[in-house]
Order: structure tokens, then sequence, then C-alpha cells
């Protein structure tokens, strides 16, 4: 039987943070009497959740909204509104003149979605919520649809004002959410069957500054160890200026606590780096993965580089290249640098052009083929212990998870093993995953 209930429509731009505000807005839309469409074309209302780190970001929200726009002059009843960072940072600009988009929200505003909706319906259009960094995190309803891996927040915000950065504009200043709160909602996690928990925030290695409570990330990380059903614990990101000796310890002993770190490097360039503000040097970096390895030797690294950035000369970048080399991550996100509103670096000298950008993102982008290649050749013939979460779409008879160390692996399986932990033997392996066979007697939680 079809439901005559509303319908709303989330598109999700950018990061995880985003992803998993979309999760909240999608609660708090039920609560407001909306179900969740698959389909633009079958909504009453949809929100596009906006993402501005890069500009290649903001242009495609561009696009989507004049796709979506094409479909309110087929029913002109369509309400759209745009929530996210572009939101916070555009505020009322959004409104524009043409009558496409109906509200605004900003990434602190999330949990005045319900009394937004009221005031749309009421007033019709051009509501705008940007929140301010006073307001405290929010719990709210998620609806979080695989039902074995969850986001969980545990802080808003960065106070680091990294130069090239919008999110302290976006996102606003950094809060930690009460411990308590986090606990509270992993138990009920646990207690509806989810195994694994992704502990989100912009730097949560300095979690807990600002709290009445004494907590710290290593604390907080022994405070879940123990929530029962819960098998894994992974977090990001990991600002490498904060990451604490007790960190790498508390990673070291937690059983649950995955191998690994994802840990933005940014540059090789101990002059890149300082303009970059990023607080640490290449050696301190280095020196920091050289304990976290000795310490944690299955350990994976990630990390996030950006090229091109202004002043980036042909001396700067070869130190990049050179780290990027002589780290040998497991896998990395590359970048090329994007000049955003407000930030400090926009008014530096020597911005370079783009073509001379995309020369070095593709020159590194092919090095770290032939190192993620290699690491990921390495598992074979190894067993390694996978989180089945899905189907694989391109195999049939095909499943897909992740080992403690964030590789993908596909394998055949029967789909009553999605949920489950399972040992695999690895067989075969590409830039991009890992082929397993599952072995028999692995262990099923
Ligand atoms: N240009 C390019 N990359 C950026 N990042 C953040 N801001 C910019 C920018 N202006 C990258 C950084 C960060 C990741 C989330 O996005 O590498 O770690
Ligand atoms: Fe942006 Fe730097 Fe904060 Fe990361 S740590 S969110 S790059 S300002």
């Amino acid at each position: 039987m079809q439901s005559d209930k509303k319908k709303v429509y989330i598109k999700t731009f950018g990061c995880q943070m985003n992803e998993h505000d979309s999760e909240r807005i999608a609660g708090l839309m039920a609560e407001a009497g909306y179900d969740l469409s698959e389909r633009p074309d079958d909504a009453q209302v949809i929100i596009l959740n906006s993402c501005s780190i890069r500009e290649k970001a903001y242009d495609k929200l561009r696009s989507e909204i004049g796709r979506f726009g094409s479909l309110k002059k087929k029913n002109p009843g369509l309400v759209i509104g745009v929530g996210g960072c572009v939101a916070q940072q555009e505020g009322k600009r959004l409104l524009g003149g043409g009558r496409l988009i109906d509200f605004v929200f900003g990434p602190r505003a999330i949990h005045k979605i319900p009394e937004i909706m009221e005031r749309v319906s009421v007033d019709g259009r051009g509501v705008v919520e940007i929140g301010t960094t006073d307001d405290k995190m929010v719990d709210a309803n998620m609806k979080r649809d695989n039902g074995i891996t969850a986001w969980v927040s545990i802080m808003e915000g960065c106070d680091n004002y990294c130069s090239y950065c919008v999110v302290p504009y976006t996102r606003g200043r950094e809060v930690s959410r009460p411990s308590n709160n986090i606990i509270s909602e992993i138990e009920g996690l646990a207690s509806d069957g989810f195994k694994e928990v992704t502990l989100l925030g912009q730097n949560v290695s300095s979690y807990g500054k600002g709290l009445s409570e004494s907590v710290d990330f290593p604390t907080l990380l022994s405070s879940i160890e123990p929530i029962k059903g819960i098998e894994r614990i992974r977090f990001i990101t990991s600002h490498p200026r904060d990451l604490s000796p007790e960190l790498i310890d508390a990673m070291a002993k937690l059983s649950k606590v995955c191998e690994h770190i994802h840990l933005p490097l940014q540059s090789g360039s101990d002059k890149i780096l300082e303009t970059m503000n990023r607080g640490y040097t290449y050696e301190e970096y280095r020196k920091k993965v050289d304990l976290i390895r000795d310490r944690i030797p299955s350990i994976s690294v990630s990390t996030d580089i950006i090229v091109g950035f202004p002043g980036e000369d042909r001396d700067d970048f070869h130190k990049t290249r050179d780290a990027v080399m002589g780290i040998g991550f497991d896998s990395i996100f590359l970048f090329r640098y994007s000049r955003r509103p407000n930030t400090a670096a926009l008014s530096l000298d020597g911005h370079l052009p783009e073509d001379l950008k995309i020369e070095r993102l593709e020159e590194i982008l092919l090095m770290q083929k032939e190192i993620t290649s290699r690491k990921n050749r390495s598992y074979i013939g190894r067993s390694a212990q996978v989180l089945f979460d899905g189907q694989n779409s391109k195999e049939e008879g095909g499943i897909a998870g992740r080992t403690r160390t964030n590789r993908v692996v596909y394998a055949k399986g029967d789909s009553s093993l999605i949920g489950h932990l399972k040992e695999v033997k690895i067989v075969s392996s590409s830039f991009a995953s890992l082929r397993g066979k599952l072995l028999e007697n692995s262990i099923n939680a």
C-alpha cells in the first residue's frame, strides 16, 4: 500500500560530517511528518545539504539548484531548502530573486528544522536560520539506514583556522558533546544491533576542551570500549599536532579500536605548513607516524594532501612528493588548493595557475596509485577480519565489507552474513579493493 505521507528528498554534498547531518535532518523531518523519498520527483520538499570546502563542491550545488528549479516549474508547490556550509556562508543571499529556494539553514540550526518547516508552511518562503556558534550540540534522533555501521558526532566546529579552510567560518567554534550523551547514544546503537561506530569531529584529538567534566579523547575511547555489541570503534579526523602518546597508547591497548588513522599532512614543506597554519613541521609529523607504526605495526595510515597552495614552488612540491613516497600512506585524499571566502590564504602572494595545480596533482596521484596497489598486494595470502555491511552491487551473490584497516573487501557469500564479522583469506587485490574467500569456522559476532 502506498503511503500518503508527505515526502522529503535529501541530497548530500561533501564530507562524512555532512552525511551525518543529513541523517539528523532526515530524523527531524520524520518528526515533522515527512517520509524519506528516494527520488526528487516524488517529494514535496527537497533539501540540498551543501558543502563549501572547495569551489568544485559549491559549483555542483549551483547546478543542482538549477536542476531542481526546473522541477519547481512543473510543480510550483515544491519547497526547496538549502542547508549545510554554503547556507551558513551565504545566508539570505541564497534566496536571491529567483524564487527557487524557499528556506536556508546552517549546520548549527539543524535542530530548528521542525520550526523552519512550520514557518515555511505559514510564510510560504524566505525562512533563513543560520544558527550561531553559541548553539550547543543538540541530540536528535538520526535516521540511519544500514543498521550495522553508524557515525556518531562527538564534537562540532573547529578552532584551528588553517589558512585555506572555510570550516571555522561555516561550522563555527569547536564545541564538544558531553561524554554521557555520546555513551548513551552508542549504547542505544548497540541495542539496535549496530556493530561499528565512527566517532566524528573536525579534530577529535582535542575532544573534551571546554566541557565542565574532565574528559579527553583517550578517556572517551576507553569508556566506549566496554559497550557490549559494539565490535569496532573508528574515528575521524585527528589533527597531527594534537596526536598524543596517550592516544596512541589507547589505540594500542583497546581491542575494539581499529588499526587505522586518518592523519592529514597537507604538505611536506615546512614553509608551506607554516603559511597553512598547521602547527607542526614535516619532521614532527613523520616522528608521530613512526611512533604509531612502532606501537601498532599493522596500522593503516591515510592522509589529505593539498597541492598548489599559494607560494608552493617546485622545491616545496618536491618535498610533498618525497613525503608521500617516504611515508608510504595506505591511501590519500588529494586536493588542489581552492580559494575560499574569508580565509587567510586568499590574501597570500603567489597563487598558482590551475594547470600547474592539475599537473602536480596528477604526478602525486600516479605515484600514490602504485603505493596503494603495492600495499593492497601485501594482503594477498593473509587472513583478515571483515565486517560485511552490504551486497556487492556488481556481482550476483557477492557481499562487501571492510577490514579493520579500512580496506574494502569483496567476497562471494550469502546475504545472511551481512552484519557479521568474518575471517576471510585475501586472494587478490587491486588499487581500490581486496578480494577475499570466507574461511570455515570464522568468528561470527
Ligand atoms: N582547498 C583545497 N583543499 C582543501 N581542504 C580544505 N580546504 C581546502 C581548500 N581551500 C582539504 C584539506 C582537508 C580536507 C577535508 O579538505 O586537505 O583536510
Ligand atoms: Fe579546516 Fe584545519 Fe579545522 Fe581541519 S583542522 S577543519 S583543515 S581549519
